[in-house]
This record gives C-alpha cells, sequence and structure tokens, in this order.
C-alpha cells in the first residue's frame, strides 16, 4: 500500500525555518516563518498568558473531556473580541479547533458537504495554506486579483471584476486584516462595496482572521468582518489566537458560521460537533482554556491588551524605520509602501534570484516571493537588511 504514497510537496515557510535553524552563520536573520521576535529575537510568552498558565494550574481538577465543540465560555470571549455585539448569539454557532488552520480546514470540509460544487475564490496571493487544503478536498480553486505590484496596493477595481464572474453559492476566502503575504489591506469604503458584490451576486463569505490587534488595533482590525457579518444572510469566520496571544503551538482557534435564519444555528452546530468528531474528536482545550482567562479577567485583560499594542506599534515603528533606512540609502521613496502597510507582512518586490543572493550571501532568510516578516526585525537588524537591499540591488 504505502508504495501508492508520494512525496508530498514541502511547505515553503516550513522548510525555510528549518534551513534557518540549519544555518550556522552566527548574524543570520529570520525573516521567514510568521512569528513575533522581541529586540533580542526570541519569541517570548506574553506576561497575561503565563499568569493564566499559574491560575489554570491552581484551579484546574480534572483532566475530562469537555465537549465536541469546546467549551463554551471559549466561544463567548472569542464572539465578543471578534464581532462585539454586532450580531445577535441566536444566529451564530462556534466550535473550538486546533488553530486557526484547523478552523479553516473545517470551514472548508463543511462548505464541501453544504455546496460541492462551489468554486473557492482565493486572493492573489495568498497564504500558501489556502490553496492547499482547498485542493486537497478537492474543491475547486479560482484566483481573484487583489494586489497591484507596481502600487503595491490593492488592485480594489480587478478584485470587483473577478469577483463578478463568481457564481450564486460561490466563496470567496478574504483575510480580514493584516494580508498574508502582501501587507496591503481594504479600507472600510471598499469592504463596504465588497459587501455589496456579495451579496447582489449571492456569494459567502469565509474570513480567515489570523492577526486581529496587529494591524490597527483589536477593534478596528474587525470593522470589515463586522460589516459583513451584518450584512451578509451567511458568513463563515476562521479565527487564531496563535499570534495575538503567542500561544502558537498550543494550536487554538475557533470557527464561527453566521446566519440570517435562527432556525439554523441548531443544524450548524451539530454539523461542527460532526466535523470536529470525524476529524480529530475533541479540540485542544489547553490554549483555549489560558485565552478564556485573560478575557474574563479586567486586569490580565488589560495587560493583554497593553502587550499587544507594544507589538503593534513595535510592528508599525519597524515599518517606519526601515523605509527611513531605505530612502535615505536609495534617495528614493520606493519603499515608502512598508509604511503604508499592516500586520506581520510586507513583499519587498524581488526577484527570487535576489532572495536566494540575500539568504546565500547574507544569511537573510525571507519566502521567496520577497515576502518579509516585520515583526521579526530589529533596530540592530533593520540597518543590516538595508544594506543588503542595497548591494542586491534593487
Ligand atoms: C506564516 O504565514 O508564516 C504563518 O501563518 C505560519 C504558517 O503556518 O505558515
Amino acid at each position: 500500500m504505502f508504495e501508492k504514497l508520494f512525496s508530498a510537496p514541502p511547505d515553503e515557510i516550513l522548510e525555510l525555518m528549518q534551513a534557518f535553524r540549519n544555518d550556522p552563520r552566527p548574524n543570520k536573520i529570520d525573516l521567514g516563518v510568521g512569528v513575533y521576535k522581541d529586540h533580542n529575537g526570541y519569541t517570548p510568552i506574553m506576561k497575561a498568558i503565563k499568569v493564566a498558565e499559574k491560575k489554570l494550574w491552581a484551579s484546574e481538577t480534572t483532566k475530562s473531556y469537555v465537549g465536541l465543540t469546546g467549551d463554551i465560555e471559549f466561544h463567548q470571549v472569542m464572539i465578543d473580541l471578534i464581532l462585539g455585539n454586532t450580531i445577535i448569539p441566536q444566529r451564530i454557532a462556534a466550535a473550538a479547533t486546533p488553530g486557526g488552520t484547523g478552523a479553516l480546514r473545517q470551514g472548508l470540509e463543511l462548505i464541501k458537504i453544504a455546496n460541492p460544487r462551489a468554486t473557492i475564490w482565493l486572493s492573489d496571493p495568498t497564504w500558501p495554506n489556502h490553496p492547499s487544503i482547498a485542493e486537497h478536498l478537492e474543491l475547486k480553486v479560482a484566483k481573484y486579483r487583489y494586489f497591484n505590484k507596481l502600487s503595491q496596493s490593492v488592485s480594489f477595481d480587478e478584485m470587483l471584476i473577478d469577483l463578478s464572474n463568481a457564481k450564486e453559492g460561490d466563496v470567496v476566502l478574504l483575510h480580514g486584516c493584516c494580508h498574508n503575504p502582501t501587507g496591503a489591506n481594504l479600507n472600510h469604503s471598499q469592504w463596504v462595496a465588497l459587501a455589496e458584490l456579495l451579496c447582489e451576486k449571492r456569494l459567502v463569505p469565509l474570513i480567515d482572521i489570523a492577526y486581529q490587534g496587529f494591524g490597527d488595533g483589536l477593534e478596528e482590525d474587525t470593522k470589515g468582518l463586522r460589516h459583513l457579518s451584518e450584512n451578509l444572510p451567511e458568513v463563515i469566520i476562521a479565527s487564531s489566537c496563535s499570534k495575538n496571544f503567542g500561544i502558537y503551538r498550543e494550536r487554538t482557534g475557533i470557527i464561527l458560521l453566521i446566519s440570517d435564519k435562527k432556525c439554523q444555528k441548531k443544524i450548524n452546530q451539530d454539523m461542527l460537533a460532526f466535523l470536529n468528531r470525524n476529524s480529530f474528536s475533541f479540540p485542544p482545550d489547553h490554549g483555549s482554556r489560558l485565552v478564556t482567562i485573560v478575557l474574563q479577567d479586567n486586569t490580565l485583560r488589560k495587560n493583554w491588551e497593553e502587550e499587544l499594542r507594544k507589538i503593534r506599534s513595535g510592528m508599525i515603528e519597524n515599518r517606519n524605520a526601515l523605509a527611513r533606512e531605505l530612502r535615505s540609502r536609495t534617495g528614493s521613496d520606493h519603499f515608502g509602501f512598508l509604511s503604508e502597510h499592516r500586520g506581520m507582512f510586507s513583499l519587498l518586490g524581488f526577484s527570487e534570484d535576489k532572495v536566494s543572493e540575500l539568504r546565500f550571501k547574507h544569511g537573510i532568510y525571507m519566502v521567496s516571493d520577497s515576502r518579509v516578516n516585520i515583526a521579526a526585525l530589529s533596530k540592530t537588524t533593520i540597518p543590516i537588511l538595508a544594506e543588503a537591499i542595497i548591494s542586491v540591488g534593487l
């Protein structure tokens, strides 16, 4: 049987992470995988999470199973974090999942059951795991234009033109904020125009929000998503706690199904339980319990929000500092877009050859499309990166 297997295509981001670990050069710089790093190049545990772990250790008396869709209190705090009070609870079904990827997977599994003929429309470019999971599930995939490489901004007109070719019931995968890999995001009036098109064409948004709080703020980053949820009959949301709570390895995420029919909630909830049962049975509990403790405790929540605010403003400072450094070295505003973008990533706009040169000559690792992790830069590494960029040429 095993001889029928094939070597699965490697995931570039994860391969890069391993290659970086294996590189013996002491001054190497990792701008690859989307993990936050402090100025020492370390990914710390957030302070509120550390306190929550102590609280959990002291109070938890059993490790027995919870429920197929996870803990109800986790659902409530996450619904509140993502949607505020914009949507009545009777419209929302929820399930805890192993990370945001688990939520995406369950969302796509559900689409396959509900409408196997749906095409999944993905932004061009997008996070490589989006097409990978959809194609693995044998769902049809199409691309919509999203990014103008010359202006380094969203090509919104083209996006609407492409999506107007979608057929009723198709699914549009959107990045809730902090677009990965481009860093270029829709503004509010574009979200409003998009909602109109989705409504008119009867398309279903699947919103991946993996970086809430990394863009302009916890609330600000959900404005587009909330607008869609308030104005469309059906919305699927896949959210991750990996980045904003810094609990990457705990695999904590949630899927929300929003329906305009209150009677649909029970069916949706049952379907999520069925999907979890058939994939992994019960979702991981530890991370979701930590998130719940932090969000339910006023002091911990304030501490967490403050630490997240510092991470966010650190990323904006890194963006501005790199743009400034490159402006002063090139005498041009070619990299001014770095300050406009938000979130962990931007594309530098380099060819694969230049990306290789940066890696092999300078020990600077980035994804081959020239995506850099802004959150991994520091005062020390920004001038080194700028110098290396100049040496490989624009
Ligand atoms: C990334 O895009 O680097 C992160 O989302 C990590 C991953 O799993 O790819």
